[in-house]
């Protein structure tokens, strides 16, 4: 952590310099005589690592208590786009799309009080947002509130602080690099990439609603291209919808699921050989309205082996086997093969809808660069639906069928998706649940109705707020392009009344005309579980479940970010009125995950040394797997942010040359315990060998960091045999 902190600061001080050179972007555009109108934006991008601890810390997305990290298959990264009006600089967005499952209050408070300093007066609480790839593969325990950090065992400081400092870096990065350049805008439609997983709830929306869309998931693939300001492509920013379940739960090697892994295949099909992180092109794959979206495209089956149902579809309306949850798994289109493979089409369906889009003439994006950011409390929320009936949102909650999970995570015991019984439920957990959260009073009851209520949330704020009672509410727009940056995961139908309401706003306010392109970015900014439609919200499948605020969730959405876009007017000036913003959580965080006491390499041997070592009778061919064992030691007192715990080295003109790094998706690293006592542990590194890896000479290298129990931590090396490929 100090190199990285060092490295901050130096990187800071070499910024601030070029602020100043930008800050009159206009100038700085006649200076080098670049028209207007042919770059009218400076443009800059960035990216850096956000790897928390990558052992013996719970990962993030499916909330599974055995789901505890031990190792690394590939890092996570933020990814920063900076659009400033050329015309005017200060008028400027930071759009940051971060390879974690769920923007966060606190983290991004963090982000938001370093930028602020550092550039006083350009990145601002209102300007940036910071939005998710919804992954559900990374390091866990870096969210504010209590709910999200149960499986985490409370808040785990190492992991937040590796997104804040890493995400500050990436947007660092970008300013570094603005330089005049234009935008244009497109879409294309990628069929493969996504299925409904909760159709049954989707089908409860009006059947008029419905025949105006062909599928039941949004399959619209938009794509924002960022070029210098002779026309190069630098890269850019994509909304397409579906969530990073690709990777099971089972899996605990950190990684960045589909989106994560799009980026990589389409950054590295641009600059093939940078190492992953390295490059100066950014692809930027964002999340969109995710909520009912699954990349389990197969469908959801039942695995229950000796049962007369073992292989058939799951039950429609509660995703069961034999009326329980944990048999039915949603399938990949690798299912045969592996959810990794599942995960490399997934992600590969992204990268050929941007591909399609990257060899187009897209339409220019041309207008001013304007933001609107407010908080909304929705604890009884009272606001009027366009038909004049007064309605309101409630303190959170989470339904029973939020217990039972989905097709992508199944849940546990007797819970089952589409409980919206006001009926009893299982008489154990109508106890149990009030020792967890406070028994709902009838206000609440009635208010939350149908949902039948097992976290009555909103009113448990001990040890610290388990929800967030008030949420983010944000638009970005740059010229007749708009961001609706959101704190939750909308469904598909939710997503597409969001974006029509406010495309209408919009064009009825003379905001902007009709070539005005909205599109949805999030869970971002701070996490408020899913957005479903009301009629969804009846059936309480996990997403209506999961709708915290009630029934008018969706509608007060609708209300408030509809009632904003004055504010993106072209001279529109200020912000709205806001309500409080979410009081800091952070300092009371409770963390029970224990240090790194210390280790050792055990008797007779030193840390790095070779314990099993690479084939060296013979030559690899591509194909296999390259394994070597090294005695190790605990990855969490380093976490070699911007670095690499392994490399494959090759041998060119005598001298080694890193070829691959524990980014690439054929290598991965492990690490085991093998004695708490001891202190003893072992890393295994693998490399699977890729089609068309040149012939020659290898090895492979591994890079730990040791604690003894007194003294500092040390750095040390360990390098497998030499093995050659033919
Ligand atoms: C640039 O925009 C800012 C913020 O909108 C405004 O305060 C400032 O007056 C503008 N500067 C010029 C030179 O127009
Ligand atoms: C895709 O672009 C076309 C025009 O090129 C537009 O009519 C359509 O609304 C766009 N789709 C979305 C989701 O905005
Ligand atoms: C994870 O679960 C899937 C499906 O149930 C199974 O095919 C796979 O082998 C499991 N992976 C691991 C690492 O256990
Ligand atoms: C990253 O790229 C820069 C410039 O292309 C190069 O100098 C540097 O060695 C690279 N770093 C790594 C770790 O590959
Ligand atoms: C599932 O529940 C239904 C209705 O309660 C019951 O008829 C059926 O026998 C149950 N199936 C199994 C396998 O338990
Ligand atoms: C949100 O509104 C509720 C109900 O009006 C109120 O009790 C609560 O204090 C408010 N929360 C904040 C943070 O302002
Ligand atoms: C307005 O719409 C809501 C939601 O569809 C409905 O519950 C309410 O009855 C409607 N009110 C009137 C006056 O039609
Ligand atoms: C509960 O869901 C069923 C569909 O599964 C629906 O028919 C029923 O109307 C819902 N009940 C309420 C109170 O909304
Ligand atoms: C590490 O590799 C050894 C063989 O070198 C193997 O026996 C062991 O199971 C591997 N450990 C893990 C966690 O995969
Ligand atoms: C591996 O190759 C390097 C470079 O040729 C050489 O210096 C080294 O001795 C070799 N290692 C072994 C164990 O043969």
């Amino acid at each position: 952590m100090q190199l990285i902190q060092r490295g901050l600061v130096c990187l800071t001080a070499l910024l601030a310099s070029a602020s100043v050179f930008f800050s009159g972007g206009a100038n700085h555009a006649n200076i080098i005589g670049v028209q207007a109108a042919s770059a009218p934006y400076l443009l800059g991008l960035g990216i850096a690592d956000i790897t928390g601890p990558v052992v013996e810390t719970n990962m993030m997305g499916y909330a599974s208590l055995a789901q505890v990290d031990s190792g690394l298959h590939m890092r996570q990264r933020s990814r920063a786009f900076i659009v400033a009006d050329a015309a005017n600089s200060s008028n400027r967005i930071v759009f940051i799309n971060a390879d974690i499952a769920m923007g966060d209050t606190g983290v991004r408070r963090s982000i938001v009080s370093a930028l602020s300093e550092q550039f006083p007066g350009l990145y601002t609480n209102e300007n940036i947002a910071l939005s998710s790839t919804h992954q559900h593969s990374g390091v866990g325990g870096y969210l504010e509130n209590l709910l999200p950090q149960i499986t985490a065992l409370g808040y785990v400081k190492q992991t937040a602080d590796a997104i804040v400092a890493g995400t500050v870096l990436a947007v660092q990065r970008a300013h570094a690099n603005l330089a005049p350049g234009k935008l244009s805008v497109g879409n294309t439609t990628v069929v493969d990439g996504n299925r409904n997983r909760s159709p049954s709830a989707y089908l409860a929306n009006p059947a008029e609603e419905r025949a105006r869309y062909q599928f039941d998931q949004d399959k619209d693939f938009t794509l924002l291209r960022f070029d210098d300001a002779s026309g190069n492509a630098r890269g850019f920013l994509s909304f397409y919808p579906v969530h990073g379940t690709s990777i099971y739960e089972n899996n605990t090697l950190v990684s960045s699921d589909n989106k994560g892994m799009a980026a990589y295949l389409y950054e590295s099909s641009v600059e093939p050989d940078a190492m992953p992180g390295n490059n100066t092109f950014v692809a930027g794959f964002a999340q969109s309205n995710v909520g009912d979206t699954s990349p389990n495209t197969l469908g959801a089956f039942c695995e229950s082996p000796g049962q007369p149902w073992d292989g058939q579809p799951c039950d429609f309306d509660h995703s069961t086997c034999g009326n329980k949850t944990e048999d039915c798994h949603g399938r990949g289109p690798g299912f045969r093969i592996s959810d990794f493979e599942s995960n490399r089409i997934i992600a590969q369906h992204q990268v050929d809808g941007a591909k399609t889009l990257m060899s187009q003439q897209l339409t220019p994006v041309t207008g001013a660069v304007k933001w609107v950011h407010t908080y909304m409390n929705m604890s009884f929320r009272s606001f009027t639906l366009p038909n004049g009936t007064t309605v309101q949102t409630c303190p959170p909650a989470m339904g029973f069928s939020f217990a039972g999970g989905t097709t992508d995570g199944p849940g546990a015991f007797d819970f089952i998706q589409g409980d919206n019984s006001s009926m009893p439920q299982n008489p154990f957990w109508e106890i149990v649940k009030g020792a967890v959260t406070p028994f709902p009073d009838q206000q609440q009851i009635d208010c939350q109705f149908p949902k039948p209520i097992l976290l009555n949330t909103g009113f448990a704020h001990v040890p610290y707020e388990w929800s967030p009672n008030t949420v983010d509410i944000q638009m970005l727009r740059i010229g007749q392009f708009v961001i609706l940056v959101m704190p939750g995961e909308l469904t598909t139908m939710s997503g597409r009344r969001l974006r029509e309401a406010v495309r209408a706003k919009l064009i009825s306010e003379g905001v902007l005309g009709d070539n005005a392109y909205v599109v949805i970015a999030g869970p971002a900014n701070t996490y408020a579980h899913y957005v479903a439609t009301p009629e969804e919200y009846s059936v309480q499948r996990y997403e209506g479940a999961s709708t915290i605020f009630g029934q008018w969730t969706l509608d007060s959405y609708i209300d408030k970010y509809s009632s904003l876009v004055s504010f993106l007017a072209d001279h529109a000036t200020g912000q709205p009125t806001s309500d409080p913003a979410p009081p800091e959580q952070t300092s009371k965080a409770i963390s029970l995950q224990t240090p790194v006491v210390f280790d050792a390499a055990g008797l007779g041997h030193d840390f790095g040394d070779v314990l099993t070592d690479v084939r060296t009778s013979s030559p690899y061919t591509a194909g296999e797997a390259v394994i070597a064992t090294f005695v190790g030691a605990n990855p969490r007192n380093n976490l070699r942010l911007e670095q690499t715990f392994l490399t494959v080295d090759q041998l060119v003109n005598g001298q080694w040359k890193a070829v691959r790094s524990d980014s690439h998706p054929s290598t991965t690293y492990q690490w085991t315990r093998t004695s708490t006592i001891l202190g003893t542990s072992t890393v295994n590194i693998t490399w699977v060998i890729e089609d068309g890896t040149p012939a020659g000479t290898y090895r492979l290298t591994y890079f730990g960091d040791s604690k003894p129990l007194i003294g500092n931590i040390t750095p040390f090396v360990g390098h497998s045999s030499n093995f050659t490929i033919s």
